[in-house]
């Protein structure tokens, strides 16, 4: 027993020397290079291995960041990618990776020889360059001013905390350069950068070429990859100002492996998402682009059409024909197509597709919505064509998409992209209907909500006011996905302008802003407000202007901030949801309708703030709301009755200046 014992105690303390001792060092700092025949190992989690590498198939020695618990080895990033030393790793011996004592990193040939180096542009005291747990190799001085990171200076992988795009303070263009081969990292054809000629997106060239683009980010995700909203578990940011135009993600869960890379030798697209699989031994390819012929940028030029069903891919809109015939014949429709007859709208030879089947299918079988406006429409010729101008400029998962229109004569018609489920004030003021309702519906429509109306506010290239937003404007889409409609109202406003004036104000009554209603002052405050409201009729299933039956002829403004306390906010949740919802998401989502709808626009935070706020677990760090708009008033007007007539004026004569603006705009 005795013996045993002692034999146990015996491993462990040979266990602990060895781990002890084979804990790799994460820095390395003059007088202390690496070697060929050491690594350093990120702390923290150790993720990442930094060390000298020959890649299979290769004769050259590199120094390179691949992952410590990835049992197939995959480097991430190369130091001296156009500067290898001649021979594997063990042709190699004394070769180093060092730091000078002013900060140059150096490679180093056994004989001294200097193939690769890097001077940063400031000189550092006390220089020491560690590899971080997130794989970012960084050169520091000792009191901790990074000088130089490899995350600047990307290879063909782009990890999670990693920037692609441009820095402007730094001057650095972060770009993606897949390796030649998989024996060869030096940099090839294939390149992925920011583009910030127009509205910023990601290209893809391969020499001169452009053979894929991502679409401009439209507030969550790239408009060329709508399948990315689907990803859970990843944070995607897009940041577009003075200081950068750059792109990155972030993985929730760190024990998750996750990588975009480029690649000119995979059979699936060249740029790759995957995530590494332990239990397989192999990285599981889970995104690609381009995808196929059609994720090309434009393969059949203007006016063409791609379908991948088609043999070929290309063909020309009805009424056009091939610009270069012969080209086309090769099965290149890059050079687009040319009228083949005069543009006809009289004769019936140019218009809209004929419509078979009774709404709604195009001839692609495309479903679709019109809208036919009666000529006595309460929508002007000018809100008409308001309408199609926006709205054809606008893409967004969360913003109906307008398939094309005409005017002929008095009658105006719009086509929409089919929407299966109505719009949301038909599920939220009917009860029958609103029970199909259930919480996580109503939280998924609030996001798509909140995600569109940023869209329009700060993300699109053209910042809107909607002006109108409410219920019967949110259309609902087979999946329930909210789509913001009716951009009759809407108003585009230059980056510069804050806030406009009208003397037309238009819009819904119990949606409007006060300083809208009154002054006829709008801003993107103004629809945070018809947010705010929208969001607490989402919520408690009823009209603002319809809710007179709680007491005190409180509007649901009214009776929603005169019960502060959460318990009584709880009340207000829509009965049919029979109370199984999560009360602290509710809670959230009441208090953030709530700031929406101060009286002072100042206070209501900007849809941007709206959509961290809903992205806050914690509903008590939320700011406490202030006043609603309008309820104020009312509780004043209705409850005071000694009140003076001028604060009674105020409140008629904003009904009177709504009711004038709505006669005003159908004149
Ligand atoms: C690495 O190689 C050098 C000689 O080039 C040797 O002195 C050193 O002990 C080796 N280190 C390890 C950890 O093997
Ligand atoms: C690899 O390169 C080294 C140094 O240039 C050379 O000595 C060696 O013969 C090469 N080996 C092969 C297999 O080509
Ligand atoms: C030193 O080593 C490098 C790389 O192996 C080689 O290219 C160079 O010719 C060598 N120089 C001398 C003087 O031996
Ligand atoms: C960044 O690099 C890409 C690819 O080389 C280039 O197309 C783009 O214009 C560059 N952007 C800037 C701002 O330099
Ligand atoms: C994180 O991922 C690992 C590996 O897939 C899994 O075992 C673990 O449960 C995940 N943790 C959380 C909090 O989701
Ligand atoms: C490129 O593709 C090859 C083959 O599928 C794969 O082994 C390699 O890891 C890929 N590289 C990147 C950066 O994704
Ligand atoms: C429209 O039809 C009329 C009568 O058939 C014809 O004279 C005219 O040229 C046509 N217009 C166009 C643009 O084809
Ligand atoms: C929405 O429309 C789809 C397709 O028509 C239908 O299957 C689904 O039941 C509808 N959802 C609700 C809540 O009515
Ligand atoms: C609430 O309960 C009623 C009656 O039990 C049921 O018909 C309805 O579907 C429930 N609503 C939800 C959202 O679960």
């Amino acid at each position: 027993m005795a013996s045993s014992s002692l034999c146990g105690y015996l491993v462990l303390a040979v266990l602990v020397v060895l781990t002890a001792s084979c804990r790799a060092r994460d820095t390395f700092a003059p007088g202390r290079p690496l070697a060929t025949n050491e690594t350093l190992v990120s702390g923290g989690d150790a993720n990442f291995v930094l060390g000298f590498f020959t890649p299979p198939g290769a004769n050259n020695t590199y120094v390179g960041v691949w992952y410590n618990k990835v049992s197939v080895r995959t480097v991430v990033w190369v130091a001296n990618r156009e500067d290898p030393l001649p021979g594997d790793v063990a042709d190699n011996p004394g070769a180093t990776l060092s730091v000078s004592p002013s900060g140059t990193l150096v490679i180093a040939a056994g004989n001294s020889t200097v193939v690769w180096s890097f001077t940063p542009a400031t000189k550092l005291a006390s220089p020491m360059a560690r590899i971080l747990d997130n794989g970012n190799l960084v050169l520091a001085d000792a009191g901790g001013a990074v000088a130089w990171q490899g995350f600047d200076y990307p290879t063909d992988t782009l990890l999670p905390e990693m920037k692609l795009g441009i820095d402007y303070v730094k001057g650095r263009n972060r770009t993606l350069t897949a390796w030649k081969s998989p024996s060869d990292p030096s940099p090839g054809p294939v390149v992925m950068a920011m583009d910030t000629s127009g509205d910023p997106q990601v290209f893809i060239w391969n020499g001169a070429e452009k053979v894929w683009r991502s679409g401009p980010w439209d507030g969550v995700q790239f408009t060329g990859v709508p399948d990315t909203v689907t990803y859970s578990g990843f944070t995607f940011s897009f940041i577009n100002n003075a200081k950068e135009v750059t792109y990155s993600f972030q993985v929730h869960n760190v024990s998750i492996i996750s990588r975009l890379g480029l690649n000119s030798t995979g059979n699936y697209g060249l740029l790759q998402r995957s995530t590494w699989v332990e239990a397989a031994g192999a990285w599981n390819l889970y995104w690609y682009a381009p995808k196929d012929q059609c994720d090309a940028v434009s393969p059949c030029g203007t006016n063409g059409v791609c379908d991948t069903n088609n043999v070929p891919v290309c063909s020309c809109l009805r009424g056009f024909t091939p610009k270069s015939p012969e080209a086309w014949a090769l099965r290149d429709g890059r050079d687009g197509c040319l009228r083949s007859t005069p543009l006809d709208c009289k004769n019936g030879t140019d218009g809209f597709v004929a419509v078979k089947h009774a709404k709604g299918k195009l001839d692609d079988g495309q479903e679709i919505a019109v809208k036919t406006l009666s000529k006595t429409s309460v929508q002007g010729l000018e809100e008409f064509k308001n309408e199609v101008l926006l709205i054809a400029k606008l893409q967004h998962r969360n913003l109906v998409r307008l398939l094309g229109f005409s005017i002929s004569g008095q009658e105006r018609i719009l086509v929409y992209e089919y929407m299966a489920n109505k719009s949301l004030d038909y599920f939220l003021f009917e009860k029958s209907n609103s029970v199909l309702l259930d919480w996580q519906v109503r939280y998924r429509i609030i996001e798509g909500i909140t995600r569109g109306l940023l869209y329009l506010h700060q993300d699109s290239r053209y910042r809107i006011i909607h002006r109108d937003l409410k219920a019967s404007n949110v259309l609902l889409d087979k999946e329930m996905t909210p789509k913001i409609s009716d951009f009759g109202m809407a108003r585009m406003f230059g980056s510069e302008e804050t806030e406009i004036n009208t003397r037309k104000v238009v819009g819904t009554y119990g949606y409007m802003s006060p300083e809208y209603a009154m002054d006829g002052v709008f801003s993107v405050k103004s629809d945070v407000f018809s947010f705010g409201v929208l969001l607490l009729e989402i919520i408690s299933g009823r009209r603002n202007r319809g809710v007179y039956s709680y007491s005190n002829h409180l509007n649901l403004l009214g009776h929603v901030s005169s019960n502060h306390l959460p318990h009584a906010y709880m009340q207000l949740a829509d009965e049919t949801m029979n109370n199984s919802f999560d009360s602290d998401e509710v809670l959230k989502c009441i208090t953030v309708g709530l700031l929406c709808v101060q009286e002072n626009p100042d206070d209501r935070p900007l849809m941007s703030q709206v959509l961290l706020m809903l992205a806050t677990t914690d509903a008590t760090t939320l700011p406490t709301p202030k006043q609603p708009g309008f309820a104020a008033r009312r509780i004043l007007m209705e409850t005071d009755t000694s009140s003076s007539k001028p604060d009674c004026s105020i409140f008629d004569s904003a009904t009177v200046t709504i009711l004038e603006g709505r006669q005003h705009a159908n004149a």
